[in-house]
């Protein structure tokens, strides 16, 4: 046959147009976009029928934790890289970028990044990269930075919960030389643990605690604090998981300027409150996250703005599912002898939603459809060193990664967590009414996910292959000369 898969009768939808097209695949690439009707008489090996519907860049979720251990409280993760990415391409996404992380006890990072390497190899349903998460910025983990850019590896994360300011410098300095996108964790340390002193006295152990210890302005002081460190170096920084439309206000503010900050926001911030983690006995634990979700509605509507309006460049899920119960104590991880009726602090922080980011967004029908493709999917290849590879359907240069959704009005329904493909037993969005969600999705132009058939292929399995990313393709720093401390 003349190709592997025509897609045919669908709205195209990319970050730069929407239209009336026909997709032809060969060799896992794009072979052809073309006005719909074009392809009459092709021949190809299999042919899918939009009738209509949208049909997009797969989606690419740059902010996923697959097996790692707990870095705030207690637990198991609950996802390892093959349920995890089972998870993604049951909900369109056909990319993850997942952390390495570097244990503090551990001074390097090429170290990280082969153990984390071998968790991945051959267990994946969708293409990945991995940021190393820098937990020791000590000499060696700073020296291998050029390493891991040879290594195909073009970004890292830190806390601001963990690292001085002074090794935070030592970080965005060395990053600037290797062209590394640098992603910040902004809370206020401090003012985490001082605030969980002061309940612990009180003896107010709750979830909804967790909120009230990671207050916004801990969020707000921290963000400042990043786009100050990252002026100072003249380096590129993404925020991550913005919660507070305050802290998204110092990030616009800095756009402004001109600085090359980036930030990201995640359904979590745009669907739960506070609220939700007081919910009766154990369910509020299961939306505890850090940053927590906010007050309500104000808070996410500054969200939404933030999105419609470029502030954030991504919005990815911050997949970070726990097993609770603890096998080896017989109980959950939080209750302990100490704490009978379980204590916040020991609650492992974050929510699963990789399979759901897209179809929560999706069915909000809030952004404009190529704002949509736009934050999850292109601008992530591009802040990130994937495009045109990824988050493009560019003729002869992409890889044919597709979300095809169902024909308008076709696709109403409940969300319960027995629909999904992850190793946890809830979802924080149980019960919410959808109105999308995806039909197929085609990987490398291999059909992956079939809603209607069966859904997951899963012969797919170990398909998903390890991506060696360059530097991002976005405005990086302004000055291409070397750092000079006499300039500032
Ligand atoms: O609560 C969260 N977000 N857990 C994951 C770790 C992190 O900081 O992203
Ligand atoms: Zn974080
Ligand atoms: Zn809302
Ligand atoms: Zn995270």
């Amino acid at each position: 046959a003349e190709y592997d898969l025509l897609v045919l009768n669908g709205v195209v939808v990319t970050d730069q147009e929407t239209g009336n097209f026909d997709i032809a695949v060969k060799d896992g690439k794009i072979a052809k976009v073309v006005p719909r009707g074009s392809f009459d008489g092709a021949k190809a090996t299999k042919t899918i029928d939009a009738e209509g519907a949208m049909v997009m860049p797969g989606g690419i979720d740059a902010h996923v934790h697959l097996a790692e251990p707990a870095l705030f409280g207690k637990g198991q993760s609950a996802d390892n890289y093959e349920s995890g990415t089972r998870s993604a391409i049951s909900g369109g996404t056909t990319t993850l970028i997942t952390f390495a992380p570097q244990r503090k006890s551990e001074p390097s990072l090429l170290a990280a990044l082969e153990a984390t390497h071998a968790l991945a190899r051959d267990n994946c349903y969708t293409d990945y990269s991995f940021h190393l998460i820098c937990s020791n910025a000590g000499p060696q983990a700073i020296s291998e930075f050029k390493a891991l850019r040879e290594a195909g590896i073009s970004s890292l994360k830190i806390y601001m919960t963990y690292l001085q300011d002074s090794e935070i410098l030592d970080v965005l300095f060395e990053a600037r030389k290797q062209k590394i996108v640098t992603m910040i964790h902004a809370e206020n340390g401090a003012i985490i643990d001082w605030t969980i002193k002061k309940l612990e006295e009180k003896k107010l152990f709750a979830p909804k605690y967790h909120a009230t210890s990671h207050p916004p302005v801990a969020e707000i002081e921290a963000t400042y604090r990043a786009v100050s460190l990252s002026e100072f170096i003249d380096v590129p920084i993404l925020i991550v998981h913005v919660s507070s439309p305050a802290a998204a206000k110092h990030i616009s503010d800095a756009q402004k300027r001109g600085l090359p900050v980036y930030a990201e926001t995640c359904p979590q911030y745009l669907f739960l409150t506070r609220k939700d983690l007081d919910k009766p006995g154990f369910e509020g634990a299961k939306c505890v996250c850090s940053p927590p979700p906010r007050e309500g509605e104000q808070d996410h509507e500054g969200i939404w703005q933030g999105l419609e309006d470029g502030t954030f460049t991504v919005l990815s899920s911050d997949h970070c599912p726990f097993i609770y119960d603890n096998t080896e104590i017989g109980k959950k991880s939080c209750i302990d002898s100490e704490y009978p009726n379980g204590h916040f602090k020991y609650i492992p922080n974050g929510c699963p939603g990789v399979e759901t980011r897209l179809s929560l967004a999706f069915s909000a029908n809030r952004l404009k459809l190529q704002k949509f493709v736009e934050v999850t999917s292109t601008n992530a290849a591009k802040l990130y060193g994937l495009y045109p590879r990824k988050g493009a359907l560019l003729a002869g240069v992409s890889d044919a990664d597709l979300t095809i959704w169902y024909p308008d009005g076709t696709k109403e329904f409940e969300l319960t967590n027995s629909m999904l493909h992850h190793n946890v037993d809830y979802t924080p969005y149980e019960g919410r009414t959808m109105k999308q969600w995806p039909r197929y999705t085609v990987l490398r132009g291999e059909v992956v996910w079939a809603k209607d058939e069966g859904g997951l292929v899963a012969s797919k399995k170990g398909f998903g292959q390890f991506l060696k990313r360059d530097a991002s393709s976005l405005a990086g720093s302004r000055s291409q000369e070397e750092w000079n401390v006499e300039n500032f």
